[in-house]
């Protein structure tokens, strides 16, 4: 006779490659600092809770006094993105989406790791096409909540850091998170009409994010990675997809995400500078261990469930989709962004170098920050 597992066991036995101790850092301080946004994450899938998640923490607000406008720089970024706001009702919304128009093709099957799998391509075409859109909704909706979690770390920043002029540019990032919150959930409820819940290990990189008391890991998961694995990923769906709307609210959010990178490496650059090497040590490896979560764990588990779940073990499902020419694109473009800012912010050390080099990685180190696209532009307009 079998009988069910706890659920914190099965939940635990789902997320068990994230517990393998091979590939990672060992540094105990960063344990330490995951350890709870894992437990609420993997364990207690607390994201999947209910209709809210309340995070209680530590939060500092710095006043200044001086109102000293001495970085140049940003303040050049924050006219920049004065002139750069836009609204969500400048978008198209009248236009007509529908997943199931063999003439509206939201996503082919190249684009995505559906085709991968022996259960999909069994399918007919009608099926077929109702899956593609619910994997674009399954991504729409990451897109959605990591925005809301850019919209809470963008306010907390704002209030923390002693610096005026990030404080004045912080300002402009609440008003640009707050309108990509609107135009995805937008997207989502009036032109695909489905939302899926939080990934847990979305969930546990914005809970680390949120609940650490340290402004500059705020910076660091946020503007450098978070953001930075958006840019990758918004521009892969955009050059992916076909539907105008989409395109161009993609195109509009690239835009702005384009800013909010360069002024995490902007802040981080110079505090960086000034850390000692066993602070320095712990933020290489707390951003080795949040990009090593996100290149292995985003594994659409929600989609799985849904359509697979009755088909084939999440193993079998993990090892599919991990497998996928998808994936391997997809981890390029999600990386690109990223690796050429932590060097750029002095996290790309020696010591780091064999780990970022074992994950494939390093081919990027000398990429570009973000899209030439809107960010240079503005920058010379500003
Ligand atoms: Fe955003
Ligand atoms: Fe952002």
């Amino acid at each position: 006779m079998r009988f069910p597992l706890p659920e914190f066991v099965g939940n635990a036995l789902e997320h068990a490659q994230v517990f393998d101790p091979r590939g990672h850092t060992r540094n105990l301080r960063v344990y330490k600092a995951l350890a709870g946004p894992v437990l609420r994450g993997l364990i207690r899938k607390e994201g999947k809770q209910g209709d809210t998640t309340v995070m209680k923490h530590e939060s500092t607000t710095t006043f200044s006094w001086t109102y000293l406008r001495d970085r140049p720089e940003l303040e050049r970024l924050t006219k920049a993105a004065r002139k750069g706001q836009w609204s969500p009702e400048d978008l198209d919304w009248a236009r007509v989406v529908d997943p199931e128009d063999p003439a509206c093709e939201l996503f082919s099957d190249e684009e995505l790791p559906l085709s991968e799998i022996p259960g999909y391509r069994s399918l007919s075409a009608k099926r077929q096409r109702a899956q593609r859109a619910d994997m674009l909704s399954w991504m729409l909706s990451q897109f959605l909540h990591g925005e809301q979690g850019a919209l809470y770390a963008a306010c907390q920043l704002t209030e923390a850091v002693d610096c005026f002029d990030s404080k004045l540019y912080g300002s402009t990032q609440v008003v640009d998170e707050g309108r990509h919150v609107e135009v995805f959930c937008r997207y989502l409820d009036e032109k695909l009409e489905k939302r899926y819940a939080i990934n847990d290990n979305l969930f546990v990189v914005l809970d680390a994010v949120v609940n650490d008391s340290r402004w500059d890991l705020k910076f660091l998961g946020m503007q450098i990675l978070v953001e930075g694995l958006a840019l990758g990923a918004f521009g892969t769906m955009r050059n992916a997809t076909e539907e105008p709307l989409l395109i161009d609210l993609l195109g509009r959010v690239i835009s702005d995400e384009a800013r909010h990178v360069h002024f995490g490496v902007v802040a981080l650059q110079e505090l960086y500078r000034h850390l000692s090497p066993s602070e320095l040590r712990e933020r290489e490896d707390w951003a080795y261990e949040v990009c090593l979560m996100a290149r292995n764990r985003f594994l659409a588990h929600e989609f799985y469930e849904e359509n697979y779940g009755h088909a084939m073990s999440l193993r079998e499902w993990d090892r599919l989709i991990q497998g996928s020419r998808f994936m391997a694109r997809f981890r390029h473009t999600l990386f690109r962004r990223i690796v050429p800012n932590l060097k750029r912010i002095g996290l790309l050390s020696k010591r780091m170098r064999p780990h970022y080099a074992a994950l494939g990685l390093l081919d990027y180190e000398f990429g570009k920050a973000a899209p030439d696209l809107a960010l240079q532009e503005l920058l010379d307009a500003a």
